[in-house]
C-alpha cells in the first residue's frame, strides 16, 4: 500500500465511521489494513473505499478487525494485588464512595475485577464504576457478563471466582450483583468527553497503539478528570517517561498519581511496597 493509498483508506474510515487513525501508530495501523486487504483478495485501494461506501457490513467487519481487544480478569496479577493491598484501601480510608473509570475496558474484565476488589474490601459501600470502550460488541459481552472462557478468568483468586462467578455450558459468567455494579458505555477516548472527578482512571494497553502525540494528549486528559491525589493505573509498558511534565508523580510501577498543589498532600511514592505485594493467585 502506497501512502496515498494509506491516506485514503484511512480518510474513508474516518468519513463511515468517525474514528480517526492518524491518532494510531502508522505502522502498525498500515501493517493491519494491509493484512485485511490481503484476506479479501483485494488489491486495488480506491475499488475497496468504493465497498465501504456500499456496504456498512464490510465496515463493520473492518472495525472489528481494527480494535484489538484482547483483555482478562486480573491482567497483570501483581498490579491488581496492589490495588487490593495499598491503593484502594488507602483511597477508602478517606472517602466510602469511589469514582472510578475504566477506559478502553474491551469486554469488561478489567472494570468487574476492580468492581470485585472494592466489594471484597467495602461490602457495603455503593462506587461507581464507569467502563467505556469504542468497540460495540466487546461492550455487548461485558454488559452481558460473559461468556468468559477459562483463559480469560485463569487470574482470578479462587475466593473471588467461587463468590463473584457462576459456571455455565458456554462458560464463566459475572455474577448479577457485579453486572448491576458497573455501568458500561461507548465512546471514544480521543474525542469525547466522558465526566471528570475520578479517584482511579485504569487506561491498561491502550496507549500502545497510539501516536506519541494522541498519548500525549491522552494523558492530559486523564489528569483533568483524576481528582488532586488521583491514580491513574496503566499497562505494565506503558511508562510515563516524565510524569512531572503532565502533573503526575510515580507512586509505584504502572501507578501514577495526580500531584496536587498544595503542601503536604504531594503523592508519596511506594516503590517499596511492590516487593511485598501478593500474588492473587490465593
Ligand atoms: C488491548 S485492549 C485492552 C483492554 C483492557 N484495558 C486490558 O488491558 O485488558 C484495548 C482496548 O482499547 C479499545 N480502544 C482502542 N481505541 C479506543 C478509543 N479511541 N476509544 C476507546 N476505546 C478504544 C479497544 O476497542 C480495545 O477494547
Amino acid at each position: 500500500m502506497t501512502d496515498a493509498e494509506y491516506l485514503e483508506l484511512i480518510g474513508k474510515i474516518r468519513q463511515l465511521t468517525d474514528v480517526d487513525l492518524n491518532k494510531y501508530k502508522t505502522n502498525q495501523t498500515r501493517r493491519r489494513l494491509e493484512h485485511f486487504l490481503l484476506n479479501l483478495g483485494c488489491q486495488d485501494v480506491a475499488s475497496f473505499c468504493t465497498t465501504l461506501e456500499q456496504d456498512p457490513i464490510m465496515v463493520e467487519k473492518l472495525k472489528d478487525f481494527l480494535t484489538i481487544n484482547v483483555s482478562e480478569f486480573f491482567r497483570d496479577p501483581k498490579y491488581f494485588s496492589l490495588l487490593l493491598t495499598d491503593i484502594l484501601p488507602e483511597m477508602l480510608k478517606n472517602r466510602t464512595r469511589l469514582n472510578i473509570w475504566s477506559a478502553g475496558c474491551s469486554n469488561g474484565a478489567e472494570a468487574y475485577s476492580v468492581a470485585m476488589i472494592l466489594d471484597h474490601l467495602s461490602p457495603l459501600s455503593y462506587h461507581r464504576i464507569l467502563a467505556t470502550d469504542i468497540d460495540r460488541k466487546c461492550l455487548e459481552k461485558a454488559r452481558n457478563g460473559g461468556p468468559y472462557d477459562t483463559k480469560e478468568v485463569r487470574n482470578v483468586p479462587r475466593e473471588f471466582l467461587e463468590k463473584y462467578f457462576v459456571a455455565t455450558d458456554d462458560g464463566y459468567r459475572v455474577v448479577d450483583k457485579m453486572r448491576y455494579n458497573v455501568v458500561f458505555k461507548q465512546h471514544d477516548l480521543l474525542k469525547d468527553f466522558v465526566g471528570s472527578g475520578f479517584d482511579l482512571i485504569i487506561c491498561r494497553n491502550v496507549l500502545i497503539y497510539l501516536t506519541e502525540e494522541a498519548k500525549n494528549e491522552l494523558l492530559r486528559r486523564f489528569h483533568r478528570a483524576l481528582k488532586e491525589n488521583g491514580i491513574l493505573f496503566l499497562g505494565a509498558t506503558e511508562i510515563i517517561l516524565d510524569p512531572a511534565s503532565f502533573g503526575f508523580t510515580l507512586y509505584n510501577i504502572c501507578f501514577y498519581r495526580k500531584a496536587t498543589t498544595k503542601k503536604g498532600l504531594l503523592g508519596t511514592s511506594k516503590m517499596p511496597a511492590l516487593a511485598s505485594a501478593r500474588g492473587s493467585k490465593t
